[in-house]
């Protein structure tokens, strides 16, 4: 569900809060701490500078930090113990540790000095072609200094990692596979995206592929908690659980929108957390879902504008909120279909760019059609 939501106007927007606007500003975010790292090295985990993100501060800087991927850390860690890396491909949504993982990797293989040893390319780089060919294969071609924790020799390869490879041009993905077998010898590749289908066959082919899930809600836990009680942040027990839930799997999120209220709120509770997400309150929703079910058009309109107006919610937003709240109400399967399916072209509409007032109507339309279904059933 897209959150392109408004802000609030009652919510004062804290410097470091970044709604998840969609996959890009995702990136676009990222790419602009990563640029402020570049060259001075990457990750800043755990520094006791206050003045940084906490995604930042908390980023893990061993591979036992990062939660909830048992499987692919083990199977890395025997890749780096047996001193096989092979090249890589990460791939999955947003804030699930990729960028941390291969950052972990790195410092387990060379050491506090990683940042020699690593070239670090992401989509704010200019990746084209030139870039492919000049850039890569200059650092790929000088020799590995020795150095390293495992043998006094080192583990004889550096690492070229490619952020959001995704973004790369098919052209720019087809010098690089010639690239990746040309020096194999002393260079492995850790490509990373969010789309695995963005790359093109010959590079997945080359590479150990691991897909990094959503997060499960444990292991999301299991940091905020440690989050909370490093910083003293005061939440209530249902104002973590609203974060928990609306983190959907991405850690990064998570972490910002808890930053975010602990800046604008002294005590942080479910209402504060829905708030800042912009995203809106349950009880808004089914107040909303009952006005349309029970109230006369114009007065459900009336209602179900209040709400939007005081509470500065997006359409889009309330739509994904009313569909998840009817999975509740017992319907008819002809009226749910009717109504899902006219949710549906509402929902393609405002990405379109319709306006909101016009399929605000149509929303209200849409549900009093499915009910009107029902009864004429019964
Ligand atoms: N699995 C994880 N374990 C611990 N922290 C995580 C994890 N995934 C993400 N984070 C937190 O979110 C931030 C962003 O993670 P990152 O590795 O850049 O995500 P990705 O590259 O998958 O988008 C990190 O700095 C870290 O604070
Ligand atoms: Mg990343």
């Amino acid at each position: 569900m897209c959150t392109a939501t408004p802000a609030a106007p009652h919510v004062p927007a804290p410097p470091t809060y970044r709604t998840r606007r969609d996959v890009k500003e995702e990136g676009k975010a990222e790419r602009e701490t990563m640029q402020l790292h570049k060259g001075k090295g990457v990750a800043s985990a755990n520094t006791s500078d206050d003045t940084l993100p906490w995604i930042e501060k908390y980023r893990p800087s061993t591979l036992e930090e990062v939660t909830g991927h048992q499987d692919i850390i083990s199977t890395i860690e025997r890749f780096i113990d047996g001193g096989k890396v092979p090249h890589m491909l990460l791939y999955g949504p947003p804030g699930t540790g990729k960028t941390s993982t291969i950052l972990a990797c790195a410092r387990k293989i060379y050491g506090p000095k990683y940042k020699n040893q690593i070239l670090e390319l992401n989509a704010s780089d200019d990746r084209g072609i030139d870039v492919v060919r000049e850039q890569i294969k200059t650092f790929s071609s000088t020799r590995q200094i020795s150095m390293g924790p495992a043998s006094a020799a080192g583990p004889g390869f550096k690492l070229v990692v490619l952020d959001e490879a995704d973004a790369m041009t098919q052209v720019a993905q087809n010098a690089l596979r010639r690239t990746i077998e040309k020096y194999t010898r002393n260079v492995r590749f850790c490509i990373i995206c969010n789309y695995v289908n963005k790359i093109i066959t010959p590079i997945q082919s080359r590479c150990t592929r691991f897909r990094f899930s959503p997060l499960p809600i444990e292991s999301v836990r299991h940091r905020v908690d440690h989050v909370i009680e490093a910083e003293g942040v005061k939440i209530t027990d249902d104002g973590r659980e609203a974060l928990l839930k609306l983190s959907k799997g991405d850690m990064r999120r998570a972490l910002n929108v808890l930053q975010a209220c602990h800046a604008a709120y002294p005590n942080t509770s479910e209402e504060e957390v829905y708030a800042c997400v912009g995203n809106p309150h349950p009880a808004d929703l089914s107040l909303i879902l009952n006005s349309m079910m029970s109230e006369e058009f114009y007065t459900s309109l009336r209602t179900i504008t209040e709400i939007k107006t005081l509470k500065g919610l997006a359409l889009q937003d309330i739509l994904g909120g009313v569909y998840e709240q009817l999975e509740g109400v017992g319907l008819p399967v002809q009226v749910r279909v009717t109504v899902l399916e006219r949710l549906a072209e509402i929902e393609y509409r405002l990405s379109t760019g319709s306006t909101e007032k016009i399929q605000l109507s149509a929303m209200i339309g849409g549900v009093k059609a499915g009910l009107d279904l029902a009864v004429n059933e019964v």
